[in-house]
């Protein structure tokens, strides 16, 4: 049970611990066990009016959104679920289950709907504008042809701009690609290590990069292209909050977790996501205020950023069928990216989930 699970007898005293909720309340089962619930929990927490509740009425009570905080644990917030047991009259299970991974999940999803929106505009977009884009940049170089020298400057100026909008908006047309993901199996660590050799010939030349793979990992299916294309914006971000740092470091970890089983809103079972990669700078970090935001298109900071870097990983990921999140501290960003190992079309499985 990866969940924080709590078991309590007829007087709220602790008989029961797992894992999980040994790790939660950073406090061992032998310590736990001497306990009481309500010397763990705050006393005026609502948690326990729905202990005794369960306990009262026999059944099962959930809450969600709960405050918790303690100073041994910090502020959480979570869902709770406690049921009596059956054979044993007056005890009670507690299972504690953080916010944060259900609220991510629901923000997945609406992940998805934003990379949709913006592949319908790309379409769009692909149509109406690289049209007559061509035509304002052909007449640009006719006219170049019978221009005097000043002028040569300005059709330059036009050919120019002509050029830089066609490109975005092919990088916009990314998006508007639906066609079914063309999968191999292949290996991780093979793309990361092109993403990093990218990196530090270009971009990342001054930052040093920190290798924490897990040998073990099993391979995925997945498009190349999509998954370099993936790493190298979230590697390219974290270089561009590094530019300031000078001892500026971006690791690459990997790790295999089995037992990540993840139900996520909108797709018929729960999901077996078991692949985790994670890029980590130990750059400034995110403002709070960003980071609902974070994954939605043109959402920048940067003078001349676009803000589709993280719009196009969303979709990529989600086309993978896996999830991403991010967590942000000062000098610690980190983009966990989880996977799927499994060999059906992952998307077919998106399609189906529409
Ligand atoms: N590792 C990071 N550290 C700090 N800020 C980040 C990081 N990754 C992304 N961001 C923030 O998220 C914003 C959006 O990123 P992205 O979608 O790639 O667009 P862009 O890079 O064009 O700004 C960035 O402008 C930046 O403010
Ligand atoms: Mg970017």
């Amino acid at each position: 049970m990866p969940l924080p699970l709590i078991g309590v007898d007829d007087d709220n005293q602790i008989y029961y611990v797992n894992g999980a909720a040994e790790y939660f309340f950073s406090t061992g089962s032998q310590l736990l066990t001497k306990r009481k619930i309500d010397d763990v929990i705050p006393y005026d927490s609502p948690l326990l009016s729905l202990v005794d509740k369960s306990r009262s009425h026999g059944s099962s009570m959930q809450e969600h959104g709960l405050e918790i905080s303690t100073p041994l644990i910090g502020q959480h917030t979570v869902n709770v679920l406690t049921a009596p047991v059956s054979d044993m009259p007056g005890f009670v299970l507690i299972l504690f289950q953080e916010r944060l991974l259900s609220d991510k999940m629901s923000q997945q999803l609406s992940l998805r709907g934003a990379a949709r929106t913006v592949s319908g505009m790309a379409a769009i977009l692909a149509h109406e504008i690289k049209n007559p884009l061509a035509g304002i940049s052909g007449a640009a170089q006719l006219l170049a042809q019978s221009a005097g020298e000043d002028d040569i400057a300005l059709t330059t100026l036009i050919r120019r701009e002509a050029d830089r909008i066609c490109a975005l908006v092919d990088q916009m047309e990314l998006f508007s690609d639906v066609r079914p993901l063309k999968t191999t199996p292949l290996n991780i660590h093979t793309v990361l290590d092109h993403v990093r050799q990218v990196a530090t010939a270009s971009f990342a030349r001054d930052v040093h990069f920190d290798l924490r793979y897990d040998p073990s990992l099993p391979e995925l299916f997945g498009n190349r292209d999509q998954l370099i294309q993936l790493f190298l914006n979230l590697v390219k971000n974290a270089a561009d909050a590094l530019s300031s740092n000078n001892d500026g470091t971006i690791t690459l970890s990997t790790a295999y977790q089995p037992g990540m089983r993840i139900s996520v809103p909108g797709l018929p079972d729960r999901v077996n996501l078991p692949l985790e990669v994670c890029v980590i700078d130990n750059g400034p970090g995110i403002a709070a205020d960003l980071m609902p935001h974070l994954f939605d298109p043109f959402v920048t900071t940067k003078l001349h950023g676009k803000g589709l870097g993280l719009a196009l990983v969303a979709k990529i990921i989600a086309d993978h069928g896996g999830v991403i999140d991010c967590q942000s501290d000062p000098n610690k960003t980190v983009f966990r990216v989880l996977l799927p190992v499994h060999r059906e079309t992952p998307h077919k499985e998106r399609v189906a989930a529409q």
